[in-house]
């Protein structure tokens, strides 16, 4: 029986949805709409336009919110059952959930809602418990491979060596993804979206050399200086200062990689998948381990494996197909997976070297949730 709920118990779910489920570069690109019976989530923000025309993560994004909102309804101060249905075209992205009052068992991922995180630093461990890993594939849907390897430094290198020359070095791919940091707390603050750069636990000058880069008049005007030798000197020196006090170049582990597959990459299974990634990243989570994701290679290998057809006029032609193929072919030897699945989700995981130190910023309910008029509390 469909169920009478309160407005507050939609922005309570609407809260840690927003908390709990993350986007891609923080971007949080969804409204949400209450009209008295349904909740509807509606993307309002292309993402990264450029480069990934086919929202290849919004979708799998869309699937990590419709999972996050089950976990939390799951809770006993909320204690619906949602059930989705879905619009998965890139013109009209989004999702429909309705609520039935049953009782059903608390989901005990709801424990880490508010907890889930992404740690970019070095890590501890370099295993992962044995126990975990299989309460892990419990979680996944139906269709969704999940493997994990130790061996990472060839995926490492060639996750290296495409970031380096499509999304670093082309200027528009690294105006679509740039857009998305925040450079000083106070720009942080003002839009509660985006990335403040301290959340990549890199240094203050580095951070100055990416924003310095992302303006060519600028650099070049400062590479034509006759100081920029002695300070670029300078400034090396003082990085290293920077980063060995922040724990940067001291030793430290890439942990474990994981990697999603799926077996057919229609929007569904990419919703599946995005509803198992969030339930492993928040299980790795409970279990104290420490999660990042990584989703270059499997963003490029959406669009330019000639299996996807729908390459991106702006990454093609950056990499050739060779160094695709020699990409995809390290990939499917570190994680073991068959020839008829595509990885659509890499991660890293490990023990974190120390406690969390931010949290990342999300937009008021206030202003993404609607409720519509005349649906007054019941
Ligand atoms: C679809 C998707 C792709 C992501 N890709 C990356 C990535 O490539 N690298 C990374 O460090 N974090 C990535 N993230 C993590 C988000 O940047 C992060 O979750 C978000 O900024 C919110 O921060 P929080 O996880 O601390 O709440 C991704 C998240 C999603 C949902």
């Amino acid at each position: 029986m469909r169920a009478n709920v309160k407005n507050d118990i939609i922005r309570k779910i609407v809260e840690l949805t927003l908390r709990g489920a993350s986007s891609a570069d923080n971007q949080q690109p969804w409204s949400f709409h209450w009209d008295g019976v349904k909740l509807t989530v509606r993307e309002v923000i292309q993402g990264l336009k450029l480069t990934d025309p086919g929202r290849f993560l919004n979708t799998l994004n869309l699937g990590t919110i419709a999972e996050t909102i089950d976990i939390v309804t799951s809770m006993p101060s909320v204690h619906l059952k949602p059930e989705f249905s879905y619009s998965l075209s890139p013109a009209n992205l989004g999702m429909q959930a309705t609520f039935t009052k049953s009782p059903r068992s608390l989901d005990e991922l709801a424990q880490v809602v508010e907890k889930r995180w992404c740690d970019r630093r070095k890590y501890k461990s370099e295993s992962i418990d044995e126990s975990v890993i299989q309460a892990c594939h419990r979680d996944l849907y139906d269709g969704v491979n999940l493997y994990f390897s130790a061996n990472t430094k060839e995926l490492h290198a060639v996750d290296g060596m495409i970031w380096g020359k499509v999304f670093a070095i082309d200027r528009l791919c690294k105006k679509d993804m740039y857009e998305w940091l925040r450079w000083s707390k106070r720009d942080a603050e003002k839009t509660r979206d985006g990335m403040y750069w301290t959340t990549f636990s890199d240094s203050w000058i580095n951070s100055r050399m990416v924003k310095l880069s992302m303006n060519p008049s600028r650099l070049v005007y400062f590479c034509t200086r006759p100081f920029t030798r002695p300070a670029l000197r300078a400034i090396g020196i003082l990085q290293r200062m920077f980063s060995a006090s922040n724990g940067l170049i001291s030793e430290g582990t890439e942990g474990v990689y994981g990697c999603v597959t799926v077996k057919k990459t229609s929007s569904e299974a990419l919703v599946d998948a995005g509803r198992s990634i969030i339930r492993v990243w928040m299980r790795l989570n409970l279990q104290g381990y420490s999660f990042q994701p990584m989703m270059v290679l499997p963003l490029v290998f959406s669009y330019m494996r000639p299996e996807a057809g729908n390459g991106s006029g702006v990454v093609k032609g950056m990499v050739s197909a060779y160094e695709i193929d020699k990409g995809f072919d390290a990939c499917r030897e570190t994680f073991g997976f068959s020839k008829d699945e595509t990885p659509v989700w890499i991660f890293r995981a490990g023990l974190p070297k120390g406690p969390k130190h931010y949290a990342t910023l999300r937009k008021d309910v206030a202003k993404v949730l609607s409720v519509s008029p005349g649906i007054t509390e019941k």
